[in-house]
């Protein structure tokens, strides 16, 4: 390919680079910190006449900040050498007939807006815009960001084809992995990995451009890096190395970002695009929808199929494992190529009996004697610049292993299902985590005489247009990150979508003419759907946010202008607990409490919090991996972490049974589960490391048998989450590799146990990393009442909290756990316990306790999240425990 760069046309070199002197840090830092003052009145409000409206396609006036600022239009014109197929079906496109007007708009104007229906070319055509207008024909690059990492791989693939350039120029950066050159013009990338270029380089010197796409979306990182590039662009402008800012959105509801005027100084342009839609029947169901809409949508599809028209079928699904066995299930109904995508399953390894038995027989050690200690000093991975992992899974709608594994197994008479359609139906899956080479098949026309059924999670819905689509079959749900509100803990969780993503996805049916969509439930439960869904940013809790944000040196974080702000609480929150965790320097505690708590909402990083910023995991869990280079624990560590993340590692065997054969045959394998935990509890030291050492042991055991379906199936655990694990092992060892070098881990499936002494440090790295979650068993002599027997009493609950039953250590009863998470059932249960030995905790944990004399009456406060009054500071429960005298439990 040739590299179109005219050396005519010099431009400055950037002065400002990724090292800028300590005068310009500061200056960036108080652009930030600051809130855009103008237009702003005294009551925060916009002043009256300074609102823009909303542009339609006729002329793009120029924004208010933009003006008497250097028109920053390029001169030249770079000619792309397209195929004609290309360009006739470029020509197609909605967004080909404003090109003109997009144009002018964004020579005009710093920061503009643009709005288009799905499919009306977006993503795939701004971006050729600007290069042909010559953007990208001096020092300079386009990026463009996506929320997802399909997109990023599948766009610049895209755009590549149809500008006949090589991926040396058009290419793709994800998260740990890309195809970007010296040569590269056109980046995609995910938000996560921009946001990591701009903790490098703040002014994003290399860019000419940013287009950040699907901002509707209202990822978090997607909204953190509005806030940022709000502040970037007129730090780049005063530089006089102008920083042009797209913002693209399918939806509507862009005032967030338009008339929020914290974020942008006068209203920027929005430019709508129309795009042709043609008219879609919605069909909804008449029954109250079914638990088992996997099956659902099979029936409806098969139906679609034998009775209705040619036209490609869409089905929207949640997860991968829902996709594929649905795929599979559609496969076997109207057979097409044997051997099309089937193999994607896994590969069988025989299980070895004997290693096995070496495993469990190396696990009994014996007992040290002494009690070693980790250093807490001892976070020795120097972080280095190449960190550019980021934490876009976070954002995905299909991790595996997070699934809900619908059975769909052969309960329906399969006889029933066989197709007396002539048509062969051309069945492909489609999410996130898909190869990129797979997910490229959607995009090709289907084998000629097929109707092609692509079965999708909502990545099809905003990000991906595929063609052809005339049927859509919504099953009306989406997998989303819940966050539990107690303990922080997050897990994916099946839920109804929102009314504008019902839209969204009907609209895919009427791309190319006339279609229908199948709603798998009925119009009433569909007015009950919410309007739209909220920003990620104000329904989680936002430490590692914060932690990212502290990283890049924002330390006020509360005047960060945000596109939608989180609850102050949870900004306290987060700012409380990383404090904790040491990633942020503590505030001096002198002056009044007023300025003590201000202080408090803008405490500078540390170097542990810098180490702990660049791992992709929760901040407690990278206060772990950041502990673990000491005695060889990393590998340990990894694995608990990815464990602690995936969840529901055992199958669950207490649920209700058909008959009362089914009784007895649950009873024995769940024997047979709770033996096998006991075993990988291991003795000693081990054992005391609790859940969290049979996590481990599960996981070695598993991978020494091969990780099989049998070997799973024999000992009660989910071979979906045994994958996942290994997955995310794999992932966090490349993330720790790349920060420390020279560490040179690689994963070994079939690790050895730890050894005592290592097992011991383990159970300190996740005491200094789960801290806030302590909890010491209340006292015979200190018991109030019977609801205390055998509770435990933690900092964050007023209420007795117990051991599940499910622990390993229920029986044992330790005087100091702690926990991952907290579950509420018939009582409040801790799960993922650990041992603790009392004399760690003023060692490791020293923010949480007190040597001082007790406070007489510490003050409460009322705990908006919980509705709970706690003590002031989690340390008077500390303080008071240990010194052992008698626990508050009132
Ligand atoms: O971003 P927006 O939703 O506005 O549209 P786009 O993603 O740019 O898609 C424009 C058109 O390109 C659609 O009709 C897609 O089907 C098509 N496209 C394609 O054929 N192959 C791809 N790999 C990506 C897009
Ligand atoms: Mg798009």
């Amino acid at each position: 390919a040739n590299k179109r760069r005219h050396s005519s046309d010099s431009e400055p070199e950037p002065e400002g680079e990724s090292s800028g002197s300590e005068e310009e840090k500061k200056e960036e830092k108080q652009e930030i910190e600051k809130p855009s003052a103008s237009n702003v009145n005294s009551a925060g409000k916009p002043e009256e006449g300074t609102k823009k409206p909303v542009v339609s396609h006729q002329a793009a006036p120029a924004a208010p900040a933009a003006s008497s600022k250097p028109s920053c239009k390029p001169a030249v014109f770079v000619p792309v050498d397209r195929s004609p197929e290309i360009q006739e079906a470029r020509l197609k496109l909605p967004i080909l007939a404003e090109e003109q007007v997009i144009m002018e708009a964004i020579n005009e104007n710093p920061i503009v807006v643009i709005c288009g229906e799905t499919g009306s070319g977006k993503t795939t055509q701004v971006p050729q815009f600007l290069y042909e207008a010559g953007y990208t024909s001096s020092n300079g690059i386009i990026g463009i960001t996506e929320p997802r990492r399909v997109a990023a791989v599948s766009m610049s693939q895209r755009v590549a084809k149809e500008m006949n350039l090589s991926h040396r120029v058009v290419s793709y950066q994800i998260r740990y992995e890309g195809n970007t050159t010296d040569e590269t013009q056109i980046k995609f990338m995910t938000d996560g990995v921009l946001l990591k270029e701009v903790q490098k380089d703040f002014l994003l010197s290399k860019y000419k451009v940013i287009i950040i796409d699907e901002a509707h979306e209202r990822s978090m990182y997607t909204d953190i890096l509005i806030g940022l590039l709000s502040r970037i662009v007129p730090l780049r402008e005063k530089k006089g190395l102008p920083l042009k800012l797209i913002i693209m959105s399918a939806t509507l509801r862009v005032e967030d970002f338009t008339e929020n005027t914290r974020l942008f100084a006068g209203t920027p342009p929005v430019l709508q695009v129309d795009a042709r839609q043609f008219p879609v029947t919605v069909h909804f169901n008449k029954k109250t929808p079914l638990d088992d809409y996997s099956g659902e949508c099979f029936r409806k599809v098969c139906k679609i199929h034998r009775m209705l028209p040619s036209g490609g079928i869409l089905v929207f699904l949640t997860g991968q494992a829902e996709v594929h066995s649905l795929c599979r299930r559609l496969r076997k109904a109207f057979p097409f190529q044997k051997n099309s995508t089937a193999g994607d399953d896994d590969d069988e390894r025989k299980e070895s009996v004997e290693e096995m038995r070496k495993f469990k027989k190396s696990r009994r050690r014996k007992k040290a004697t002494t009690l070693p200690r980790i250093n807490l000093d001892n976070y020795a991975v120097v972080p280095v610049d190449e960190g550019d992992e980021d934490r876009d899974a976070e954002t995905d709608d299909d991790i595996a292993g997070s699934d809900v594994d619908l059975d769909l197994g052969d309960g329906d008479s399969e006889e029933e299902e066989k197709s007396d359609s002539s048509l062969p139906l051309y069945v492909l899956p489609l999410y996130s985590l898909l190869a990129p080479e797979k997910q490229a098949k959607v995009f090709r026309p289907p084998p000629p005489g097929t109707r092609l059924c692509v079965v999708a999670t909502n990545v099809a819905e905003t990000s991906l247009t595929i063609p052809g689509i005339k049927y859509v079959v919504d099953c009306g749900k989406v997998k989303k990150r819940f966050y539990d509100k107690i303990t922080g803990v997050s897990s994916f969780r099946v839920t109804w979508i929102s009314q504008a993503s019902a839209n969204q996805r009907a609209g895919r049916a009427g791309r190319t003419e006339p279609g229908h969509c199948y709603r798998l439930y009925s119009s009433a439960v569909f007015m009950d759907f919410e309007k739209f869904s909220a920003p990620e940013i104000t329904k989680r809790p936002v430490e590692d946010l914060i932690l990212q944000m502290k990283a890049l040196n924002i330390e006020k974080v509360i005047n960060f202008p945000f596109p939608t702000p989180p609850p102050t609480e949870a900004l306290a929150a987060a700012e409380e607990l990383l404090i904790a965790l040491g990633a942020l320097k503590e505030p001096p505690m002198t002056g009044r409490l007023k300025e003590q708590q201000a202080a408090k909402l803008s405490c500078p990083i540390s170097p542990l919090g810098r180490v702990m910023a660049t791992f992709p995991v929760a901040p407690r869990y990278a206060k772990m991996l950041a502990l673990s280079r000491q005695h060889d624990c990393l590998p340990y560590t990894i694995t608990i972490v990815s464990a602690m993340t995936v969840r529901e590692l055992f199958e669950e065997f207490d649920r209700p049974a058909a008959s009362e054969e089914e009784t007895v045959k649950l009873k024995g394998k769940k024997g047979r589960l709770v033996q096998m935990q006991r075993i990988w509890a291991g003795q000693g030291s081990l054992q005391k490391l609790g859940d969290l050492m049979v996590m481990l042991g599960a996981v070695g055991a598993c991978e020494y048998s091969g990780c099989t379906p049998k070997f799973c199936e024999e000992n009660g655990l989910r071979y979906k989450a045994m994958l996942e694990i290994r997955r995310l092992r794999g992932q966090l060892t490349t993330a720790v590799n790349s920060v420390c070098t020279d560490a040179g881990l690689y994963v070994d499936p079939k690790m050895k146990p730890p050894t005592e002494a290592q097992a011991t440090y383990l159970r300190q790295i996740v005491l200094a990393g789960l801290g806030d979650h302590l909890a010491r068993r209340v006292q015979a002599e200190e018991l109030l009442d019977d609801k205390w027997k055998n509770a435990y009493k933690t900092a964050l609950l007023d209420d007795p909290v117990f051991i599940h039953p499910s622990s390993v250590l229920f029986k044992q009863l330790p005087e100091f756990v702690v926990y991952q998470e907290i579950v509420e059932t018939t009582k409040l249960y801790m799960k993922g316990v650990s041992a603790v030995e009392p004399e760690w905790i003023p060692a490791l944990l020293p923010p949480y306790c007190h040597f001082g004399k007790p406070l007489e009456n510490p003050p409460p406060s009322y705990c908006p999240e919980t509705g709970r009054i706690r003590c002031h500071r989690p340390s008077v429960f500390y303080r008071v425990s240990w010194q052992l005298p008698a626990v508050e439990v009132d």
